[in-house]
Parts: structure tokens; C-alpha cells; sequence
């Protein structure tokens, strides 16, 4: 510790205090000179630096120069936790060298539409998949004694109305879907700080919930560290304060700190709760302090960040060996991104690149170039439509750049449709008419659907891959690096089919979250629905094979062993995943989960063990606390969530049964079905099922009747009921 933090807090005054519970200004805590206690900074972004130092007119402009590396939804495709962690590494020593206290990210928000703007930041729609990446992140950055802040907590899952719209969300869903992916991270990586959502949950802002910012965060979760709120995300400051939330950003120059001083000299805010928090914000500070600000090369991170790209990316199709090209003879890149690529998205996390490259800076010389549409990759350009597909028809082999636009995806707003530009579809269909070997990459922060998809031999999706997914573009396609990347988001067909289509992105006020915990494939596979490509597919140059699962279990968790084997003729990685189908349980559920995954590096040839533990959560579901019901749960390994290489029955014991609960809606079949023994009231049941025969109608209306009904149907009373079962 630097700070004596008792000390301070005897020695601080309320406005002080007061002071200390909001920012000095856009980017910096407030200093108390007096007392020796400094200022320190936070700064953006989950994938790169987004520091500002520059002011004009009072206000920051610019920000410094960082290496920009792959988007959430790019790193999170890699389901690698030793990447993500080298990322944070990455990060840590860039926000080290700027001076940064504490680094805005990760943005781990779960992708209930594709359509939310922001999803190239986010991780996936799935939460054990974002939980696990961002454990790594947080790990890899806080180990230079630089804080994170993990974001943004909770339900900021579309950027409509983000900063008033009510989450109307059930809290199974939340604790299984929209909650997992933080408690996950707090529990097992201690972030300094989170930052709470701009929106409100049933009717409460984040910043000012306490059932979220205390009850389950630090009472349930034992989180030790602060809560920042989203910029400007403060409604009510004293209320925020008595619910959980630390730090008001940015400044509200002096305003709110106003009002905490006169609620606590009303009376109406106990000074011991504005203490806590500042107790909680100095050791906050403290931790960061007497740091010693690292340097690192640019160049070298750059380096990193092309490798990082490449092992993102997620070949999603690849027929006629079309991939890898042998050289650059005769090949033709088509498409302003492979000039100017789509390497990062617009708002909050959009920085300042140390150096773009696009796939045409680096690929051989022999390779030619053609836009095939106006630069600004929205308008056609007939003259060089054609001049594209000319060329294209004398090519050995066609690459084909498309992607989202920088105006079509962004924080605050969301996309309209899934489409691409209707001018990039139709340099695709036009060139795959002429051109057998057409090949797509593809530059996007989410979901886009491709109705060319089966006129095209391979299509490699980069997603936003950050400052070098030109080289490693070109690393890809000429086979110096493998992909490896599997989808963390299905692709689905259309917008009709996905889950929130009908509810999202809501009213001006609130949006329903109807489709409950079944989000993602959650919902595709539990409907048998076809998609275009679905959770956890991704490609290789080379090919593995499963064999030998075995699974054993342990105590209501059980421990997993497969071997992979990669049989192709080239080195390369996969993603082997786990997932567990329940069997049928008291509350509906997916048909699939994943509870685990493991990305596994083999020489051509070679066969490794994999181990996976499964603990108790992998099979339960919220109702009031976490549930294991007894049952046989499937367990299933795959290469994606559609390709299932082996799959075992797991008998699980489940919770220990509870005495039954007699309210006014316990029924018949509650009592017979419960597990207790109650042979006065079987007996009676037996009797009557035997008098009713084979009668479905009836023997179903009985069994569902609540206790208190029977006495309309049998000659018993309620309360011979309730003696017959001890109450
Ligand atoms: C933005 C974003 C948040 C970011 C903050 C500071 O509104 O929602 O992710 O860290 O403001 O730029």
C-alpha cells in the first residue's frame, strides 16, 4: 500500500469526499493535493489504446498513437485463452507506458441480436465462451498493475435508447445469459474495477441498482472493487452511491458532488456509506500507484497484432482446395478493403493506429489489383464492374473483399439488416459467375448474410482485424499461417429466424427479453432451425479426428478425456468443444450448452489427450439459486455446436432432494413425483387411478390438480390432505 488509507479517511473532508466520487474530468479522478493524494487516469479501449492527453478549448482531442489489435468479436472467434491473455499482456504494457491507471475494457456484453452496433466489441453470444476469454484478458493486463474495467454491467445488449430503455428480463436469464459472463471474470479474476450499463433492468438503472451492484455483486460474488458508471450513466448520484456505484464518470462538475454533501448533512445519506466508498476508491487508487511506466516497441506489438489476426480468423468455407493459393500468379484481388481495410469499429473504442496495412500493401508482387466498386465500398461503379469481371474471367484465382462499412456498424446505434452493401453482393455474384476459384474474404463486426455463398469456393471472415489483418489476410490465403478461428456468433439465415427478432430493439422505454435464456444457437438448435453457419464452425488447412471419450463422474461434476488427432498433411490448431444436452427438467432448457472447450496445437500426424473438468454449474439452471436436477445429461465433443464427433450419457445425482414445500399450488403430481415417501396419500391416489382406469383426461386433470381442489373431486378435505402429509 502507498496509501494510508485510514488516515486519509480521517483526514479528508465531506466535500472531499464527495469530490472523490466523480471525475475530474473526461478522462481523470480527482487529486486532494493537500493531502498528497494524486489523480489517476482511465482510458479505452478493450482492443487498443484510446488515451487523449491533448486538450483544446477545455476539451481532449485526439489521442495517442497504439496499436490497434483484433475487435472483441475477432479475438473472441480465436478460443484461445492464451491469446486473449497475450493480448491483455499487450495492453498492459501500452496503458503501462501512457501512464493509464486503469484500462476501459473488456466490453463483454452477450450478442443478443446481430444487430446490436456495438457486437464487434463484445465477445459472443455465448456466456461460458465470454467469461472464460475475458478471465484471460483481465489476467493479462493486471499483471502489469494496470486495472480493467469490465463492461458494461449489465443488459447493454443494443444500442437503441442504450442510455434510458428498461431490460424487461426475467432473472433466470439474467443469472444464466447476461450475468454469467461478469460473475465468471469477478470471481475468478479479481478486476479492480466493472462499469456499470447506461440502461435500466426492469425499471432501474444499473448505476443505481442495488439488488445488481450490491446484492449479487458484492454480496453474492464478493467483488472487491469498484464500480465506475458508463459516461454519464448517473441518474440519481445519491441513490448510485447507496447502491454500489463508486465512481461517477466523466465529472458532472461539482453538481452531484453537491447533492451527496448536503444528503449527508440532511441526514438522508449516512456518512458511513459515502466512507465506504471512498475507502473502496482509495484502495482502488492505491493499487496503481508507484508503478514504474514500461516501454514497448510499436512495431513489435504490430507484429503480435498480425499474428493475433490470423489465428482470429474463421474459414468458413473452403471447397476444390481453393485455399491455399500457391503464389500470386495470376491471381487478382478485387475490393477497396484489400487497399484501405475494415480493421476497427466506430465510438469509443476507435483508435488511433500505429500502422494500417491492407492485404494489397502486402501481398507479392504478381498479385493485380481492381476496386470493382466506388471506394467508398457502398456504390457501384459500372466501368469498373466490368473491368473487375474481365479480369476475373482471364484470373487463375479471384479474392473478393466485402465487409461492413464503417457507417453501417457502430456504438451508438444498431444495424437495420443483416445485408451487405447490395454493390458488394453483386461484385461477388458477378465474379463467381466467370470465376470458379472465387474466394471472399469478408470484414465485418457481426453477422452479414451472403446469398452468394454457394456460388464461391472458400470465404475466410477476418471480422475487424485490427491494424495488421492486411498481412494477415495475405499470411492466410498463401498458407503461411493455418486458420483456426471457430464462430463465437451463429450466422443466421435471415433476420426473421433470430431469437429477438420480434422484440428487438424494443420501445422508447422498455424491451422484453421474450426469448428468455435461449439466445444464439441456445435457440437455433434447440428449434432445429437451419442456419447459415453455426456456433463454433471453423475450418482448417489440415484435418482432425476424435476418438476415446471417456466420462467419469465427480461428485455432481464429472471429469472429461478425448484424444484429438490431426490427420492432414500440414500443422494446424482446433477448437475441440464441449457441450452439455440436459435431460428433460421442471423449467424448459437449451438443447445444448457449452461448458467447455480447449484449443489444442498438433504437427501434422500427431494425437494428443485432451482433459476438460465439468463442476456442478455445467449442468444446472437458475430457479432462486442454482439447480442440478437428477437425470442422464448428454455430453458432447465437437468440432462446432452442429459437428459432433462423440458424445457419452452422464447419470448425474443432482441436488439432494428438498422437503417438499406445501403451498396453494402444489399439486398431485408434485407430491407423488417429489421423492418423499407418503403412503396414506398414494394409497388414496393408487385407489383412484385404479378406479378411473385408462382414462388420460382424467388421471392428467388430477394429476395436476393443487392440493386444495381434491375436495371438489374425492371425498377427502383439504385438510385431511394436509395431515396425510405430515403438515
Ligand atoms: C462510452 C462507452 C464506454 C466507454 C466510455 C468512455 O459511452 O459506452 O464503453 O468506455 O463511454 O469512452
Amino acid at each position: 500500500m502507498h496509501l494510508n488509507v485510514e488516515k486519509l479517511l480521517k483526514e479528508l473532508t465531506v466535500e472531499e469526499k464527495a469530490g472523490l466520487c466523480s471525475g475530474e474530468d473526461e478522462w481523470f479522478t480527482k487529486a486532494v493535493a493537500r493531502l498528497g493524494l494524486p489523480a489517476v487516469m482511465v482510458s479505452d479501449g478493450p482492443h487498443g489504446l484510446r488515451t487523449q492527453k491533448e486538450k483544446k478549448d477545455d476539451r481532449y482531442v485526439g489521442s495517442v498513437e497504439a496499436v490497434c489489435f483484433p475487435s472483441g468479436a475477432a479475438l473472441a472467434s480465436s478460443f484461445d485463452r492464451g491469446l486473449l491473455e497475450r493480448v491483455g499482456d499487450d495492453l498492459g504494457t501500452e496503458a503501462s507506458s501512457e501512464g493509464v491507471h486503469t484500462l476501459l475494457g473488456p466490453a463483454i456484453n452477450i450478442k443478443r441480436s446481430p444487430l446490436c452496433g456495438r457486437n464487434f466489441e463484445y465477445y459472443s453470444e455465448d456466456p461460458y465462451l465470454a467469461g472464460e476469454l475475458a478471465v484471460s484478458y483481465v489476467k493479462g493486463v493486471q499483471k502489469h498493475g494496470v486495472g480493467t474495467s469490465v463492461k458494461h454491467f449489465a443488459g447493454n445488449n443494443q444500442e437503441t435508447h442504450r442510455m434510458s430503455v428498461s431490460d424487461e428480463v426475467d432473472e433466470r436469464t439474467l443469472r444464466e445469459i447476461y450475468l454469467a459472463a461478469f460473475e465468471k471474470v469477478v470471481k475468478e479474476a479479481g478486476p479492480w474495477t466493472l462499469m456499470c450499463s447506461y440502461n435500466r433492468i426492469n425499471g432501474t438503472y444499473s448505476s443505481e441498482n442495488t439488488w445488481l451492484l450490491s446484492d449479487v455483486l458484492r454480496k453474492e460474488w464478493k467483488f472487491g472493487g469498484i464500480v465506475m458508471s458508463d459516461w454519464g450513466a448517473v441518474d440519481d448520484r445519491v441513490l448510485s452511491l447507496e447502491a454500489g456505484c463508486e465512481l461517477e464518470m466523466p465529472s458532472s462538475h461539482g453538481s452531484n458532488d453537491k447533492k451527496i454533501v448536503q444528503a449527508v448533512k440532511e441526514g438522508k445519506l449516512p456518512i458511513s456509506v459515502l466512507d465506504e466508498a471512498v475507502r473502496r476508491l482509495l484502495v482502488w487508487i492505491d493499487k496503481g500507484l508507484g508503478r514504474k511506466a514500461e516501454t514497448y516497441d510499436k512495431d513489435e506489438h504490430h507484429q503480435e497484432a498480425r499474428e493475433i489476426a490470423a489465428s482470429c480468423a474463421v474459414l468458413l468455407k473452403n471447397e476444390h482446395k481453393a485455399l491455399p493459393l500457391e503464389s500470386g500468379d495470376g491471381v487478382l484481388f478485387v475490393g477497396p478493403f484489400a487497399v484501405n481495410p475494415r480493421y476497427q469499429g466506430g465510438g469509443s473504442s476507435h483508435i488511433n493506429s500505429h500502422l494500417v496495412s491492407g492485404a494489397v500493401d502486402a501481398c507479392p508482387d504478381s498479385v493485380q489489383y481492381l476496386p470493382g466498386i466506388q471506394d467508398n465500398c457502398e456504390k457501384r461503379s459500372p466501368k469498373r464492374l466490368r473491368e473487375a469481371v474481365a479480369a476475373a474471367a482471364k484470373a487463375k484465382a479471384v479474392v473478393v473483399f466485402v465487409g461492413l462499412t464503417e457507417a453501417m456498424e457502430s456504438e451508438g446505434y444498431d444495424r437495420t439488416g443483416l445485408g451487405l452493401p447490395d454493390c458488394q453482393n453483386e461484385l461477388v455474384e458477378r465474379i463467381s459467375a466467370v470465376q470458379r476459384r472465387t474466394i471472399v474474404v469478408l470484414s465485418s463486426g457481426s453477422p452479414v448474410t451472403m446469398p452468394w455463398k454457394d456460388k464461391v469456393s472458400a470465404i475466410i471472415d477476418m471480422y475487424l482485424g485490427g491494424e495488421a489483418v492486411g498481412e494477415a489476410t495475405v499470411d492466410l490465403l498463401f498458407g503461411l499461417a493455418n486458420p483456426c478461428g471457430k464462430l463465437a456468433e451463429t450466422f443466421p439465415l435471415r433476420l426473421e429466424d433470430t431469437p429477438s427478432f420480434l422484440s428487438f430493439p424494443g420501445g422508447k422505454r422498455n424491451v422484453f427479453y421474450q426469448e428468455g435464456v435461449f439466445v444464439g444457437y441456445r435457440w437455433y438448435d434447440t428449434r432445429k432451425m437451419d442456419v447459415l453457419f453455426p456456433f463454433g464452425h471453423g475450418l482448417s488447412y489440415t484435418a482432425f479426428t476424435y476418438r476415446g471419450l471417456s466420462v467419469e463422474r465427480k461428485g455432481n461434476g464429472a471429469d472429461i478425456l478425448f484424444r484429438i488427432k490431426n490427420t492432414g498433411r500440414r500443422d494446424g490448431a482446433e477448437v475441440a468443444q464441449l457441450y452439455v444436452a440436459p435431460p428433460v427438467c421442471s423449467v424448459p432448457r437449451p438443447s445444448k450448452e457449452l461448458k467447455g472447450f480447449a484449443k489444442v496445437f498438433l504437427k501434422k500426424g500427431e494425437e494428443r489427450e485432451v482433459s476438460v473438468h465439468l463442476d456442478a454449474r455445467a449442468f444446472s439452471y437458475w430457479d432462486g439459486g442454482w439447480k442440478t436436477e437428477r437425470g442422464t445429461y448428454r455430453i458432447l465433443v465437437g468440432s462446432s455446436s452442429r459437428d459432433i464427433r462423440l458424445s457419452e450419457s452422464l447419470d448425474i445425482a443432482g441436488d439432494p432432494s428438498v422437503p417438499l414445500e406445501v403451498t396453494n399450488t402444489t399439486t398431485v403430481r408434485d407430491v407423488l413425483e417429489g421423492g418423499e415417501d407418503f403412503p396414506a396419500f398414494k394409497e388414496m391416489m393408487d385407489q383412484v387411478f385404479r378406479m378411473i382406469g385408462d382414462d388420460p383426461m382424467t388421471r392428467e386433470t388430477l394429476l395436476g390438480c393443487p392440493l386444495h381442489s381434491l375436495q371438489s373431486f374425492l371425498a377427502v378435505t383439504y385438510e385431511d390432505v394436509l395431515h396425510m402429509l405430515g403438515r
